[in-house]
């Protein structure tokens, strides 16, 4: 591993950055009725970039009554499917015409490269607008044939409609802020739902950027609110409203865990996007190099700090050593530094948070008798840096390979043959996803079948499409992202039934 040296921030982001961070409710930036702010941190210099509101309860109280009005009498109602799309296409049309302020801001704020920000966050959340838009003039109901038993003779004509479930909460992470805002509205937009969201306190100002683009393609006043603020506090809010229908929910399972408890007041719907420890597996007869290149990417991309990483690798006995070996001298090769210098592979964690947990997990797998094969610590230098890691000697009962770490580091562990591998790559709470390597396609599709993921990736891995479903079984969430699948999410059946 090189440490590439620390770029400032571009110059062209300084307006914005000085601009004061206000909250979106009613179509109207407005401080936190509080009137507190939080500030939000530059996890490359450990340096504060910006105070935004600090929303909480009585903020969401306002954000609730304007989405409320926009839905029960709002002209969002009333606007067809094909004004809906129009709307839609433009915000990502818009994104990407700001394509490299986003990146900067996204940069800036969670410290994943300038590169990476541009070609998959900025890049897959304009075209999950785009796919969502032709939804909006496709949401359609059945018609159904009936006929009672117990009276034969009465006609009846009987239908569907699908109508959107209402006003949403949306409580979002910091790992994608500006891809998991897209996969959140894009959705609930078509079909014509109303939104409170809330962003990650560690990155909330891409969010805040989306407001204006979204307001700017003239999305009526109160359909999209955004409140900036704490989870106990702002997010506890929405998680509980009675006003509000349905919470979509990406994060920890712990706190998914919280949002379903939060939820039984008003019995509102629930759909949960959690964490993983997903299998990526390596047989002896793969295409070695790019089944390596390929589980290094699946667990040092965006710093690790993705739901569906590669954190557990099961390799084949045979070829153990020197896939260790090959994933190891890529760690050992990868640019870790600011995101803002064009060289960096791999930036900083988000905050000093989690700089903490997975430094205390890399501590935790020594002691627990996992051996560094490569990385293994912190750098020495100021920001959340930590050197991609590879544990060799992973064992099952460890917490490195029991517990999500949501950091650059992989657990490696032999298996012999496929029975065996299926047990292993199950023995997991979650269910988010999985890989394989082989060039033997029975096997392949054997093992599609046999895992229980939501998400399984052939000779490949972290493949992402708008159009794709994506989510978890077990303790991986509820519900789909993306894909005709989250429709279902923001929609609801109602029969109606007419005697002819
Ligand atoms: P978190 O689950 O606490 O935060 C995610 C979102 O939930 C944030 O917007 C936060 O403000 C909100 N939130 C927190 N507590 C809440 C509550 N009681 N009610 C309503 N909303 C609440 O995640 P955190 O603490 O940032 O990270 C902890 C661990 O969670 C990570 O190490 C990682 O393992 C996992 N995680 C998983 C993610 C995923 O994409 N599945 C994303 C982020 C974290
Ligand atoms: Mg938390």
């Amino acid at each position: 591993m090189s440490v590439a040296t620390n770029s400032p921030v571009p110059e062209s982001l300084q307006p914005f950055l000085s601009s004061p961070k206000k909250m979106l409710i009613g179509g109207k930036w407005v401080d936190a009725k509080s009137g507190k702010t939080f500030e939000v941190f530059d996890p490359a210099s450990d340096q504060v970039i910006a105070g935004v509101a600090e929303g909480d309860a009585a903020d969401v109280e306002l954000a609730v009554a304007a989405a409320r009005k926009a839905f029960d009498q709002g002209p969002w109602s009333k606007m067809g499917g094909s004004e809906r799309s129009r709307l839609i296409w433009r915000i990502g049309e818009l994104i990407e015409e700001h394509a490299d302020e986003l990146a900067q801001i996204e940069t800036l704020d969670n410290g994943k490269p300038f590169a990476v920000a541009k070609a998959a966050d900025v890049a897959l959340a304009a075209d999950m607008f785009r796919y969502m838009a032709g939804w909006a003039t496709k949401i359609e109901g059945n018609t159904i044939p009936i006929q009672l038993p117990y009276a034969p003779e009465s006609e009846f004509h009987a239908f569907t409609l699908r109508e959107p479930v209402g006003v949403v909460g949306q409580i979002i992470p910091w790992n994608f802020p500006l891809l998991m805002a897209a996969w959140k509205l894009a959705p609930a937009l078509t079909t014509g739902c109303t939104v409170i969201l809330k962003p990650a306190e560690q990155t909330p100002l891409s969010a805040l950027r989306l407001g204006e683009l979204i307001l700017q393609a003239g999305v009526p006043d109160g359909v999209v609110n955004i409140i900036t603020g704490f989870g106990e506090t702002a997010g506890a809010a929405i998680a509980s409203h009675d006003q509000i229908d349905k919470v979509a929910f990406t994060g920890s399972t712990e706190v998914g865990k919280l949002i379903i408890n939060a939820a039984t007041g008003n019995l509102k719907r629930v759909s949960l996007e959690l964490g993983g420890k997903s299998p990526n597996v390596i047989y002896d007869d793969a295409d070695l190099d790019s089944a390596i290149a390929g589980a290094a990417d699946a667990i040092f991309f965006n710093q690790g700090e993705v739901c569906s990483a590669g954190s557990r690798l099961f390799v084949q006995k045979g070829v153990y050593d020197e896939v260790v070996a090959g994933v190891s001298e890529i760690a050992k090769n990868l640019k870790v530094g600011s995101g803002f210098d064009a060289s960096t592979q791999m930036g900083p964690l988000v905050s000093r948070e989690q700089f903490d947990r997975v430094t205390g997990y890399l501590k935790a797998g020594v002691s627990e008798g996992a051996e560094a094969a490569a990385g293994g610590s912190a750098l020495d230098r100021p920001g959340y840096f930590v050197q991609p890691t590879v544990l060799k000697n992973a064992s099952e009962d460890m917490s490195v390979v029991r517990e999500e770490i949501f950091g650059p580091v992989v657990a490696a562990m032999p298996f012999g043959d496929e029975a065996e591998l299926v047990g292993q790559a199950n023995n997991t709470a979650y269910g988010l996803a999985a890989g394989i390597w082989t060039r033997d396609i029975s096997k392949a599709h054997r093992f599609a079948k046999a895992v229980k993921a939501g998400s399984v990736w052939i000779n490949c891995y972290s493949v992402f499409d708008a159009a794709l479903p994506f989510g978890g079984y077990k303790q991986s969430g509820w519900g789909r992202e993306m894909g005709h699948a989250v429709l279902e999410n923001y929609l609801q059946t109602k029969s109606v039934c007419v005697s002819l």
